[in-house]
């Protein structure tokens, strides 16, 4: 079984550049399935384990995939088939769910097997179901396979019940084909939401109000392919920004979007560090011994759950005691075991962990139950001293493009061990 080893200890300096969103890549490649003529070339595409998972389907489905470099592919889906998506493929990861919602569009019906993820406690979609049943398809869950058939799409007005990134997305693929106006309210602002937005109307959507919670879609009767380029990945640049705090380092985050890491830069900086925005990067610097603070995370512009679990790595050294309330998923705290093995000091009560900041952590075998887990793993692993072993790196890999790589670039020393 592969593993990272990490000889922690050394200080992160330098320049990281970090790719394209993965929320967004897995929103805008099923998009492109919606285009009954003309091609898509997608660009700054992330080099990780779900896109080219996600590009595999999308063959499967019969359309044509041309890999141009490692982040940029031509995708000509006009020949496209609704064929069924297994579960063994569904399965690994959340974001075959829009494959419902593209097919449908597209062709009336869907058959998709119930998709996976990272276990972080309940993920429902019965929002999804709501929005596709309201714009007149019959959606059904049998045997674990979502079943959705429409003789046609018809716009109308939806209220979510919760903020959810997925169902959002999901409706406005479905939506874009859709004869009339879908309005939806109490939507997601996820940046990726725009992102998706944009190339939907880029191939002759008319999406308005994406970035606030009323997003309005006027169908069209037939979408084309067109260019896009994926917005960069705020996860993985704060990651990266936590991580350099955490090492007491200086790191330069290239090809970012500052307003879309505030949450992450202001916590940062009320943390002691100091931060600089400027442009397309951002510049983070430790000051010392990071101070407690206390997080909660929420739908965006809140704290986002993905970054919850690498900063409660961080808070784990800080000084003072921390409280981290997790209030997207039931239960994103897996990673707490794991992290007291290295010597923090977490405990968990409720959806609330309780973080009385260490001194200093001690390198020693580990294991990531999913993603951001693992990136909790990881920076603590550059924290600790002596060596720390990561079991569980597919679940990184998923995520993280070239981790190793970008790492040993700011002078950290790990190695993958297959
Ligand atoms: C997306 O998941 C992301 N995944 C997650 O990132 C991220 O944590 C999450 O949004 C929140 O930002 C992808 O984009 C592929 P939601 P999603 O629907 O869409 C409840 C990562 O680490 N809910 O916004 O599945 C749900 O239980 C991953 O990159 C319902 O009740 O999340 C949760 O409490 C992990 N019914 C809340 O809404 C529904 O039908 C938000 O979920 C749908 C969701």
């Amino acid at each position: 079984m592969a593993k990272l080893v990490i000889r922690g200890g050394r200080p992160l300096k330098g320049v990281v550049r970090v790719g394209g969103r993965k929320n967004s890549a897995v929103a805008v490649l099923p998009a492109a399935l919606l285009a009954s003529k003309g091609s898509s070339v997608i660009e700054n595409l992330p080099d990780i384990r779900d896109v080219r998972v996600y590009l595999d389907i999308l063959r499967h489905l019969g359309a044509e995939v041309e890999v141009l470099d490692e982040h940029s592919v031509r995708i000509n889906a006009t020949r496209a088939l609704p064929r069924p998506v297994a579960y063994a493929v569904a399965k690994k990861m959340r974001a075959t769910y829009y494959l419902v919602g593209a097919l449908l569009a597209r062709f009336g019906e869907a058959e998709i097997a119930m998709p996976g993820g990272c276990d972080i406690g309940l993920r429902p979609i019965d929002q999804h179901i709501k929005g596709l049943t309201a714009l007149e398809a019959e959606v059904t869950v049998e045997a674990g396979v979502i079943k959705a058939r429409a003789e046609r799409l018809v716009g109308t007005t939806i209220y979510l019940d919760v903020v959810s990134v997925g169902a959002t997305i999901n409706i406005m693929l479905a939506a874009s084909l859709a004869e009339g106006t879908t309005v939806l309210e109490n939507a997601a602002r996820e940046p990726h939401v725009v992102d998706l937005a944009n190339y939907l109307n880029a191939m002759g959507a008319r999406v308005v109000g994406a970035g606030t919670d009323v997003i309005k879609i006027r169908g069209a009767a037939e979408l084309r392919g067109s260019p896009h380029a994926i917005i960069p990945d705020e996860i993985e640049a704060a990651t990266y920004m936590i991580a350099t705090v955490g090492t007491g380092g200086e790191v330069v985050v290239e090809n970012v979007i500052p307003k879309h890491l505030e949450p992450i830069t202001a916590k940062l900086r009320e943390m002691g560090a100091e931060v600089i925005e400027n442009g397309d990067w951002i510049k983070v610097r430790a000051n010392g011994r990071p101070k407690a603070a206390n997080i909660k995370t929420l739908p965006y512009p809140g704290f986002p759950t993905d970054a919850q679990q690498p900063m409660t790595a961080l808070l784990a050294v800080a000084e003072g005691t921390s409280l981290v309330t997790e209030t997207v998923w039931e239960s994103r705290f897996r990673h707490v075991d794991e992290l007291n093995r290295m010597g923090t000091n977490i405990r968990v009560e409720g959806r609330t962990a309780i973080v009385e900041g260490v001194e200093g952590l001690t390198g020693t075998s580990v294991a990531a139950s999913d993603l951001r887990a693992g990136a909790a793993l990881v920076v603590a692993g550059l924290i600790a001293d002596g060596v720390t072993e990561i079991e569980g790196i597919e679940h990184i890999d998923r995520g993280y493009e070239r981790i190793v790589e970008k790492l040993r670039g700011l002078g950290a020393e790990l190695d993958r061990e297959e």
